[in-house]
């Protein structure tokens, strides 16, 4: 990072008159460095950076995929907003230039880090977050279609535009296609009790449409403030996808996916496998908060966490197919050991799920 870039983002941003002093490095994602910059009379700002090298690889300027991030990110903070008072910055901007690309929100905090939160500040959390998903879930996005949002030069979509129950349908039919895939393949793993349990389950969840929404792809501890009483959530990844579906996809982050994954270069420093009986509570947190206790919506919950275990399982499988591992799957995934373990790890969890009944999962899971 030079220090020219700052100094560049500063003027463009007409804040001059701001000294050095008042501005310090606060953080540092896989793309962005990060600086909150003080201000005597105003609130404090964040100005992010764009790394010109990401996942080791010198990054091309392409402005349509910069517009449509930044453009996702600003109208998932308006949605957030309104869905949970100041739960986003409540301004977002961003200026894009080949030579220098940043962005500008507002200050949400220091928040605690993770390893320092207790037990019940941990369940408050995810009950918090639970409860904001919930009416986010809600709400129906301004953005029409499904899937992948795009800039289509005047505004946002979702990039595939068929009717809801054509496309949920299309979702039940993948996951037994990828289940297909695992029990004709050579893996070791109880096929009989797994291949039973994904049909009944997609038999069951074809019946149950959910609701296309604004959901959040990167909901990892690095992109959540943990204020206390006052959880903030900063550089979301949106997408239209189903409400249910995206719950799920919190929970099995929190419990499985983020200790799985905390032997890969990308997330070692986080060391999330040594902290992850107080990510289970934030998990714990967010169902309460997400389904108070209604029965039904718990089971269903449990299926989704159920089919995310199953879609890394197929992930990892044919990861391990290709010959060779791109830079960025060797940072995020690790190398083809840990991806192997991990397999087997998904599947000694889907074929424990499989033969558990919700009853036990509430009591393994602590909850
Ligand atoms: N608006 C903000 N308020 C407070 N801290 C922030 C804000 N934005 C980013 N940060 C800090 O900077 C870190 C990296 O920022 P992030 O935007 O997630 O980068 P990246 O896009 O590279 O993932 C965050 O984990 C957080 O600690
Ligand atoms: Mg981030």
């Amino acid at each position: 990072m030079k220090d020219d870039d700052l100094k560049n983002a500063i003027e463009k941003l007409e804040l001059e008159n701001i000294k050095m002093e008042h501005v310090s490095k606060i953080g540092e994602g896989a793309w962005h460095n990060v600086y909150k910059i003080e201000r005597n009379l105003e609130k404090d700002l964040v100005l992010r950076i764009r790394k010109k090298i990401a996942y080791g690889q010198l990054q091309a300027y392409k402005e349509i995929d910069l517009i449509t991030e930044y453009e996702s990110s600003k109208v998932y903070y308006q949605q957030a907003n309104q869905c949970s008072f100041n739960i986003c910055p409540s301004v977002f901007d961003y200026f894009l230039e080949e030579s220098s690309v940043f962005t500008v929100e507002c200050f949400m905090g220091k928040g605690k880090i993770l390893q320092c939160l207790s037990d019940s500040e941990a369940f408050t959390i995810g009950k918090e977050l639970g409860e904001f998903f919930k009416v986010m879930h809600r709400k129906n996005p301004d953005i029409q279609g499904f899937g992948n949002i795009i800039w289509n030069g005047k505004y946002l979509e979702g990039k595939v535009k068929q009717e809801t129950n054509y496309i949920w349908q299309k979702d039940n039919d993948f996951y037994l296609c990828i289940l297909n895939s695992l029990t004709t393949s050579d893996l070791t793993f109880n096929r009989e009790i797994v291949e039973n349990k994904i049909v009944n389950l997609i038999e069951n969840r074809r019946k149950n449409v959910q609701k296309i929404s604004l959901v959040n792809q990167d909901v990892t501890p690095e992109n959540i403030i943990f204020n206390i009483d006052n959880v903030s959530l900063i550089d979301p990844f949106p997408r239209l996808d189903f409400d249910l579906k995206y719950a799920g996809y919190f929970v099995f982050s929190y419990k499985f996916l983020l200790p799985a994954y905390s032997n890969a270069s990308r997330y070692r420093k986080h060391a999330y496998n040594q902290n992850s009986s107080i990510l289970n509570r934030i998990a714990d947190g967010f169902m309460n908060g997400y389904i108070s206790d209604n029965e039904n919506l718990y089971k269903c919950l449990l299926d989704e966490y159920i089919l995310w275990i199953l879609l890394e399982a197929y992930e990892h499988y044919e990861t391990l197919i290709e010959s060779e591992l791109d830079p960025k799957t060797l940072q995020q995934m690790g190398d083809k050991d840990m991806i192997k373990n991990r397999l087997t790890l998904c599947l000694n969890e889907l074929e424990n799920l499989s033969l558990d009944n919700s009853f036990t999962f509430f009591n393994k899971r602590g909850f």
